[in-house]
């Protein structure tokens, strides 16, 4: 049983889940507690999808569609969750994905997440657009195995200095958003006018402070005036390979959804795939990533390092997309739901209990260690469709 302080909103114990004492036993209630610690334009940005959010419900509703075939009498007495992912020695196969802004869901902001990462063993992906900057983010969790997220700006030579520095600060890996040339219509940040909030900056830039993230126009969000002013648009894979040029550190495309594209990173000489639909906020009706990733595993799996987020939020998730090929998985709202319930000490309990919870199903599906999961460990509902 779990308990921990929300010092945000009010002080809780583990005895029973009532409105004044909480049991946190899922990423929901974590999620739950979050809506109402988040000021409304905040929680609308985090949690919203593109379009009519089909993708965003998808992906969720994907691992429901895929069943467990536990295997039994196995001895599980001893579970072992250590993995290597691209020469990094991690507690388990769950990090955090890169996501904007999160000094809007505590004011440790970026700093806590990563520290969070980092007591749990995970890794921590740090965006491009964070409220806290590369140094500060290395400054405040040294030890935390951290990558930096990569959007390319028109002008180039900030690229090649926000790669420099977070070469600089000890990060150990470039990921390269792909699937964001634009951002999606989210229609909630349109309808709130979703911009950055006077007292936050996008830390990463000198001088870009919330007006730099702001919308004169009706018909978008500030943030997605913002990148459209600065992101350029005319990437291509050319561009993947100046990055893998430009850097030591191993290059991994986030955000591939097709064999087609995977290919191509093999071919531009990329070192990781995360299969992604940037959770669900950039083409609604696109797979989920959970079905996107036995295309790209058969593609390019033993190549490459593939990798997934989206939707993920129990341990049967992360086991299944482990059976179905992927080396890891990330998570980026259910992070934000930890951070923004108590800081740091919200987001290291949520990763206790995800852990928890992968513990009990390699367990209970008959497996000691990863190597353990194999893919008929997995089956779509549609196998048992005849029955
Ligand atoms: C509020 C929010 C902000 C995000 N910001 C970024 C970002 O700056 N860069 C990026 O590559 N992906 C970004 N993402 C996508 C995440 O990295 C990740 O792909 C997604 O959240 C995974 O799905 P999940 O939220 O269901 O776990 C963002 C996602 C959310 C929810």
């Amino acid at each position: 049983m779990l308990e921990f302080s929300c010092s945000r909103v009010c002080k809780e114990k583990a005895s029973s889940v009532t409105e004044d004492k909480m049991v946190f036993v899922c990423v929901e209630d974590f999620e739950k507690k979050a809506y109402g610690v988040l000021e409304k334009s905040a929680l609308d940005y985090y949690r919203s999808g593109a379009g009519e959010q089909f993708t965003l419900n998808l992906n969720r509703e994907a691992f429901r569609r895929i069943r467990m075939r536990p295997r039994f009498l196995r001895d599980v007495s001893k579970i072992d969750t250590r993995c290597n992912i691209l020469g990094i020695d991690l507690k388990w196969p769950l990090g955090i994905a890169p996501t904007a802004m999160q000094k809007l869901a505590h004011p440790e902001g970026e700093g806590a997440n990563a520290r969070a990462a980092g007591s749990a063993g995970s890794i921590y992906i740090l965006s491009t657009l964070s409220t806290m900057s590369i140094e500060e983010v290395a400054t405040a969790a040294p030890n935390t195995n951290k990558w930096f997220q990569l959007y390319v700006y028109k002008d180039r030579s900030l690229t090649e200095k926000m790669v420099r520095r977070a070469e600089k600060a000890n990060f150990k890996a470039i990921v390269l958003t792909i699937d964001a040339p634009i951002f999606g219509q989210r229609r909630s940040d349109v309808r709130n006018k979703f911009s950055l909030p006077p007292h936050l900056r996008l830390a990463n830039f000198q001088g870009i402070k919330a007006d730099g993230v702001r919308s004169d126009n009706e018909a978008t969000s500030g943030i997605n005036a913002y990148v459209s002013s600065q992101f350029d648009p005319t990437l291509t894979w050319k561009d993947v390979a100046w990055l893998v040029k430009l850097t030591r550190l191993p290059i991994i495309v986030k955000g591939v959804l097709t064999r087609e594209d995977a290919v191509l990173a093999r071919e531009f000489g990329c070192a990781g795939i995360i299969v992604s639909n940037h959770g669900a906020r950039q083409i609604d009706t696109v797979p989920a990533a959970i079905e996107a990733l036995p295309e790209v595993v058969k593609a390019v799996g033993n190549d490459l390092v593939v990798m997934l987020d989206g939707g993920v939020t129990q341990g049967n998730d992360i086991f299944k997309a482990l059976a179905l090929g992927a080396k890891m998985v990330f998570i980026g709202r259910a992070a934000l739901w930890g951070l923004a319930c108590d800081g740091q000490r919200g987001v290291e309990e949520l990763l206790r209990v995800l852990r928890k919870d992968f513990e009990i199903t390699l367990a209970l599906a008959g497996c000691q260690k990863l190597s353990d999961i194999t893919l008929d460990m997995v089956a779509h509902e549609s196998a048992y469709a005849r029955l």
